[in-house]
């Protein structure tokens, strides 16, 4: 019988599903349909079910309710009564007050979930994002907040002049989150292709955005500067050769931006984030490639793109005033595995 204190509900992990008697069941369902073994089902653990369904594009529309309800005998209750709860956003309110903040990549995943948090503690988001309507989506989430949309290409000279206008005079902090996955290929197949697509948004991106925001960084002697790196940037076992190497790439443009500017009072510093619920995908995977990072999958969950951004936002933050240069896994642990 379900009582109030095995409630599930969708914010209820997946790890909290599987081990509610009548939860479980509806888990291995789905996942089942889905053709999700146990390990995909491990890794997902920590992500709360109604995420999961809402990341899904062929969900029905109020399924994770149907799905509650029955796992609850019928009943749906609050979140106050659950347990099992994922881990939840706490707001610092004000941290961001008075400060423009650039955020690429701002229409999906962790860039999206740094530009809302950021918002909501009172920063002015200059939100960036190739995809016009999922910055409408953001704007509208985010009622009442500042969020500027620039629907602009990082990798365009254009894009980056309409990103540095729509900050008129005014950048106190700019995280570089927009980034492609790869192929997965290994030196050996790698396509001109796929590496042009790669260094061009992940490497050329972010040294060409950054080099036009520094001015007005360097002119108000204060800024942080935030780049999204990977595991990729750990390891040679997480992604293909393009991915890897503009990853590491990312870590020499962060370092050498930290030396260069601290004078200035500018810090610049990375995230490198391990496996994150968000749309971001490898194309085309290449077979020989896929093979060999399977095998060396590490045991770790998911995390959710707001768990992302509580890194993000503290290095964008004045929280972090004497850290600069630094490289920080925000990944469960996985880079020590
Ligand atoms: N998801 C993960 O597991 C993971 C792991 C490690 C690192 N990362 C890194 O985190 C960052 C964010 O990825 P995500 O997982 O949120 O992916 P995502 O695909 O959900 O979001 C990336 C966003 O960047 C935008 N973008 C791509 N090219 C652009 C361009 N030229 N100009 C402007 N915007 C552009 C896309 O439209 C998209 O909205 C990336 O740098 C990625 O490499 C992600």
């Amino acid at each position: 019988m379900t009582t109030e204190k095995t409630a599930l509900t969708a914010n209820s992990t997946i790890g909290a599903w599987l081990q509610h008697p009548a939860g479980e069941q509806i888990v291995r369902g789905i996942a089942a349909q889905a053709g999700m073994d146990d390990h995909a089902l491990s890794v997902l653990r920590k992500v709360p079910l109604g995420l999961l369904i809402a990341s899904s594009q062929n969900a029905p529309e109020g399924l994770i309710d149907t799905l509650v309800a029955k796992a609850n005998g019928g009943r749906v209750p609050s979140d106050t009564e659950a347990t099992g709860l994922a881990w939840v956003e706490t707001i610092t309110p004000g941290r961001f007050d008075g400060k423009t903040v650039i955020v690429t990549g701002a229409a999906s995943g962790i860039g999206r979930a740094v530009a809302s948090r950021v918002a909501r503690e009172g920063g002015r988001v200059i939100a960036v994002d190739i995809t016009a309507d999922r910055l409408d989506a953001l704007v509208a989430e985010v009622d009442g907040h500042q969020v500027i949309p620039v629907a602009g290409d990082i990798t365009s000279e254009a894009g980056i002049a309409a990103i540095v206008a729509a900050a008129d005079g005014q950048v106190d902090a700019l995280a570089n989150v927009a980034g492609l996955s790869d192929d997965f290929a290994p030196m050996h197949e790698v396509s001109d292709v796929i590496l042009e697509r790669v260094f061009n948004v992940n490497v050329f991106g972010v040294i060409r955005l950054t080099r036009a925001v520094l001015p007005l960084m360097i002119a108000a002697a204060r800024g942080s500067i935030v780049n999204i790196a990977s595991e990729a940037a750990l390891r040679g076992s997480s992604s293909g050769l393009a991915y890897t190497a503009s990853k590491n790439a990312v870590v020499g443009i962060t370092k050498s931006t930290a030396f260069m500017y601290e004078p200035y009072g500018i810090r610049a510093n990375s995230v490198a984030p391990g496996g994150t619920l968000t749309g971001m995908r490898p194309v085309n995977t290449n077979e020989f490639g896929l093979s060999r990072i399977n095998k060396q999958r590490a045991d770790v969950p998911i995390a959710v793109p707001q768990a992302l951004a509580a890194s993000i936002t503290f290095l964008l933050s004045d929280d972090s005033v004497n850290i600069n240069g630094a490289i920080l896994p925000s990944d469960g642990g996985e880079s020590v595995f």
